[in-house]
């Protein structure tokens, strides 16, 4: 299927670490990788391996740095072309690593992309577009874009944070995903209370919700789902892992599996990238 994906890129510095260092403290890292990041990119590295052609839109910034980025947009094959430049750095992660978590200091001033730059990428050959849920204003008018323009797209959003006005674009996506990070935000500590929440806000969406151990959750076609998580034998790295879930989701989706497998397929290839360094399907 041809995938768009709406979010950032981001320049990640990966330092491995063998405990979480405290406040203060001087360690020696393991490891250092250097590598594209940003949720909507990794979506998309994952998907092109998994068969899809995709494409990205987001902002590069116009300097070397750039380089890691679209070196590795590139090697996966994602159509870039349309991006919007602009001067400054790219969005950049200092990620402390260990096997259980991912601490991630992250420092942006790169402008979100505008609907009017939206505007300049094509859909016309588009099946799928999936969005980040940031910059709503902006959103809400490139949602409505891809109804007005390619009514037949699927268009998928990932609410994963709280943002200013995140309820305005919850009716428009056909399909919805969230985590447990915005459950903390609402302070709703259940899968149930979560799903009920997002339901009362997005009737129309069949809705998916990754809760870390205890698998997904799902709302859709009048039924609550539910997919245990997959096992993880041994984990080196969840950098990325809802990331990889939305690949799964999407991925089983765009094959027409029920919305049933594609939580379980979103749980095992999300289990998949956790046992793995980066995104790089083995
Ligand atoms: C992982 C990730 C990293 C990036 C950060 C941005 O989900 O996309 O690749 O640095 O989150 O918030």
């Amino acid at each position: 299927m041809n995938i768009l994906a709406v979010g950032i890129a981001t320049l990640d510095l990966v330092f491995g670490t063998d405990h979480y260092p405290a406040e203060d403290e001087e360690t020696r890292a393991q490891s250092l990788r250097i590598s594209r990041g940003g949720n909507a990119t990794n979506t998309l590295v994952m998907l092109s391996q998994l068969g899809h052609a995709c494409r990205w839109a987001g902002v590069l910034a116009n300097t070397p740095e750039s380089a890691i980025i679209t070196g590795e947009l590139d090697q996966y094959c994602i159509d870039y072309r349309h991006a919007a430049r602009h001067t400054g750095r790219p969005p950049t992660s200092s990620i402390t690593l260990t096997a259980r978590s991912r601490t991630i200091v992250h420092y942006r001033d790169l402008p979100e992309l505008t609907a009017d730059e939206f505007a300049a990428v094509p859909l016309h050959d588009v099946q799928w577009v999936h969005f980040e849920g940031r910059a709503i204003a902006e959103l809400r008018r490139m949602i409505a874009r891809v109804r007005a323009e390619c009514p037949p797209c699927t268009v998928s959003l990932e609410a994963e944070k709280w943002r200013d006005q995140l309820e305005s674009v919850l009716p428009l996506p056909d399909v919805l995903i969230a985590g447990k990070a915005l459950a903390a935000h609402l302070d709703l500590n259940t899968p149930a209370a979560m799903l009920d929440w997002l339901r009362a806000r997005s009737p129309q969406a069949r809705i998916a919700l990754a809760w870390g151990e205890q698998g997904a959750f799902g709302d859709a076609d009048g039924q609550r789902l539910h997919a245990a998580a997959a096992r993880i034998d041994r984990p080196v790295d969840t950098l990325g892992a809802g990331d990889a879930f939305n690949a799964g989701l999407i991925d089983a989706l765009a094959r027409n599996l029920s919305f049933s497998q594609a939580l379980a397929h979103a749980n095992s290839i999300a289990a998949r990238k956790c046992m793995q360094h980066g995104f790089a399907l083995s």
